[in-house]
């Protein structure tokens, strides 16, 4: 693993897309702050100084568990935030909160060239020492808001270590060899909640994750299997 450490990027995301056929497997790259730092569904991610940007490029030799990988990540981010006395949970598919409000983003991208795989992004923010978070359009928090001290080198290092730790396994076996461990920290089974995707909401109470990390929902049209979405509670 090779850490490529910027003070500013537009995103880190985008300069790995942009140096993708350069980089090697298990490369990091980390900025201090970014200028257009990206989120899911073409939301902007707010990237001040303060924070922990980075993106992890990977090169697995099989693409089967792809989504998983976004899942490993916020898991091991949940971990790391926990060892450092956070109450963190997760929130189905990759988010992490503290209190019902968001810590952490994590957005995958899979790089194809016509039907070659180059490659997939994990784009890890985590909000650390910003006080002011104001700039946000959604509940937002960071770990200097629960008065919880740490430099963005240990955190990184710490999510890091958690995430190679069950990298190996979870390319060969998929979601289910941290399904246990997910479940630990997702705290949303038996709630009511709305999965929002595209036009599509759909309503109904979580009743677990599969096997596959799929959340499965019991509505009153029976139970439903969900890939992608975003949780709303
Ligand atoms: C989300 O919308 O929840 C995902 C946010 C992902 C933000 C991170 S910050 C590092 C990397 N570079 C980006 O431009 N985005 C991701």
């Amino acid at each position: 693993m090779q850490i490529l450490r910027f003070d500013v990027l537009d995103s880190t995301n985008a300069y790995a897309k942009r140096n993708c056929s350069l980089l090697a497997d298990k490369t990091v790259i980390t900025a201090r702050r970014q200028t257009a730092g990206r989120g899911r569904l073409d939301r902007k991610w707010i990237s001040q100084e303060g924070g922990l940007y980075f993106s992890l490029f990977l090169k697995p030799q099989n693409t089967d568990f792809l989504p998983s990988f976004t899942q490993l990540m916020a898991l091991c981010v949940c971990k790391a935030l926990s060892q450092l006395g956070a109450e963190a949970h997760l929130k189905w598919p990759n988010d992490v909160l503290i209190d019902g409000q968001k810590i952490c983003g994590i957005l995958s991208e899979a790089l194809f060239t016509q039907n070659r795989f180059d490659g997939v992004i994990v784009g890890v923010g985590i909000n650390v020492a910003q006080q002011n978070l104001s700039d946000i359009d959604q509940p937002a928090t960071s770990l200097a808001l629960h008065n919880i001290e740490t430099n963005q080198e240990f955190l990184l290092q710490e999510v890091l270590k958690h995430f190679f730790n069950g990298y190996k396994a979870l390319l060969t076996h998929g979601f289910e060899t941290i399904r246990a461990e997910y479940l630990q920290h997702f705290p949303y089974m038996g709630k009511p909640v709305i999965i929002k995707h595209g036009a599509q909401d759909k309503a109904g109470v979580v009743y677990t994750i599969s096997p596959e990390g799929k959340l499965i929902l019991q509505t009153p049209e029976g139970f439903i299997e969900i890939a992608i979405g975003d949780m709303m509670v």
